[in-house]
């Protein structure tokens, strides 16, 4: 082997061991940080490797790529509010996928026109445009769903939406396999990425409520197996690996967020979610039994309160409330109160949203708690303040007809006493009442959420 070919095969074996060093110091927030920027070394080493291998890439086109893309981002970094985080990451998938396809598409007409196209090559990259217009086509639905743009809250309606899919499904696999045995017909690769675009779509469509997280790990998985297989068709090791870590651990996520619901990936892509179809209307949920309260009179309940557990949810997000939240938090230890943070899996809208939130304000680590740990204790506490959460303390996730049947909620309606901090009686991002606000036990405090957190501080502090 040439001595250039073993440099660059060292470099990205060093980029690789980068990039499963930075996935191992992301599976802690402590060392989070660190695994972050080893992830961005690995993939600048790729990149610079990659991009001083290819004698005939033109550099201009890369650069003037660069710059067009970098101001773009860095437009959108600036802008975008943390709240929409999550929508960024869909279309960060997104495209990933659309890259995938565009690149192995290039890749195979150029190689099919060329003798001697590897019969791995043309099943690799018929992979990746399949996977990759699934993955493109489903983020941008999701990305909608997440951006709450009207059209899209409610899934749209069409008839026998599960054959339809299944359809789809055999029509793509039938055009792969022709794909295969046709290898110079570059036709097949575009009919691929077509009638895998409307797949995208209708596979997320029907999609909603509490199965979105669940979805969204999965799409990320598929921008990496779309990677990978796109690695195959440019025989790049390194992209195969950094596919393969991408769409292994979007896995395991995928897996980590089935358990956390306590749904099967079957019924996420296969149950087709009749929004509300169970669960009764919010007249006959709110009318006349909802009881409206102040920050003095919380303040009151919380002065004399041994234990107060905190549930943070999207509205905190929302209102920015952490730090007020913590301030609390702090305030009610000091008077010798036990306070603990009730944290669920998909409190917010991405996989750990209120880890970060309370992290930045600086709240312990071994004060959050998972809905199994504090669950338990729910009967022994004073005060539970929900802050901006609906979905997650909703108890309609025990009717089994109900769009949130089996997810598993924090049991705030078991508490002595229940405040719920939030602007109006709106639905959470499942759309359905929530029975909660209207128990004995529950009261409502109306009010931006940083607002409420400041008065009802203030009023703390006055007593
Ligand atoms: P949600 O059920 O979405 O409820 C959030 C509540 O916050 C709303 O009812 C809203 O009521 C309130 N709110 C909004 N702005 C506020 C503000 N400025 N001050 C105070 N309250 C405010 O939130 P959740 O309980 O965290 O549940 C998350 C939901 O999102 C689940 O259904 C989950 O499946 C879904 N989801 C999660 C993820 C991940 S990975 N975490 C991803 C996609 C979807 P008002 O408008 O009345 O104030």
């Amino acid at each position: 082997m040439e001595t250039r070919a073993v440099i660059i095969g060292l470099a990205y074996l060093v980029s690789a061991v980068l990039f499963i060093l930075g996935l191992k110091g992301l599976t802690h927030p402590r060392t989070a940080v660190r695994g972050n920027l080893l992830g961005a070394l690995g993939m600048l080493l790729a990149v610079v490797v990659t991009l001083a291998d290819q004698g005939i890439v033109g550099y201009w086109l890369i650069g003037t790529g660069l710059i067009i893309g970098t101001l773009i981002g860095a437009v959108l970094a600036i802008k975008i509010e943390m709240t929409a985080m999550p929508q960024m990451v869909a279309l960060f998938n997104g495209f990933g996928g659309a890259a995938s396809v565009l690149v192995a598409g290039a890749e195979l007409i150029v190689k099919s026109g060329e003798e001697g196209v590897k019969r791995g090559e043309i099943v690799a990259g018929l992979l990746a445009g399949l996977i990759g217009a699934v993955t493109f086509w489903g983020s941008l639905v999701a990305f909608a769903k997440l951006q709450e743009i009207p059209a899209f809250k409610k899934p749209i309606d069409y008839p026998m939406k599960q054959a339809g899919n299944a359809v789809l499904g055999l029509v793509v696999l039938g055009l792969i396999v022709l794909g295969i045995m046709f290898p110079g017909t570059v036709w097949f690769y575009f009919l691929i990425v077509i009638v895998a675009s409307v797949l995208g779509f209708t596979l997320v469509n029907p999609i909603g409520g509490a199965d979105m997280p669940v979805v969204i790990a999965l799409l990320n998985s598929y921008s990496g197996l779309a990677a990978a297989a796109t690695g195959f068709v440019l025989d790049n090791s390194v992209l195969i690996i950094a596919g393969s870590l991408v769409g292994a651990s979007g896995v395991i996520l995928t897996q980590i967020m089935c358990k956390a619901m306590n749904r099967s990936l079957t019924h996420v892509l296969f149950g087709v979610l009749e929004a509300t179809e169970g669960s009764a209307t919010a007249d006959e949920v709110y009318g006349g039994k909802v009881k409206s309260t102040s920050a003095e009179e919380v303040a009151m309940l919380m002065e004399s309160a041994q234990r107060v557990v905190i549930v943070p949810g999207y509205g905190m997000a929302v209102a920015q409330a952490q730090h007020a939240v913590r301030e609390l938090g702090e305030l009610l230890s000091a008077r010798g109160c036990t306070v603990e943070y009730a944290i669920h899996p998909v409190a917010g809208r991405m996989p750990g949203h209120m880890n970060v939130l309370l992290a930045e304000a600086e709240v312990s680590y071994d004060d959050l708690k998972e809905p199994g740990d504090i669950n338990p204790m729910m009967g022994q506490t004073d005060v539970v303040l929900v802050i901006g959460a609906n979905d997650v303390v909703n108890p309609e996730a025990r009717n089994p007809k109900s769009a949130i049947a089996g997810m598993p909620i924090i049991d705030c309606d078991k508490a002595r006493t229940c405040i719920v901090v939030k602007r109006s009686l709106s639905p959470g991002f499942a759309g359905i009442p929530n029975p909660l606000f209207a128990l004995d036990n529950t009261l409502m405090f109306f009010g931006d959420g940083k607002k409420a957190m400041v008065d009802l501080v203030a009023a703390l502090k006055e007593q």
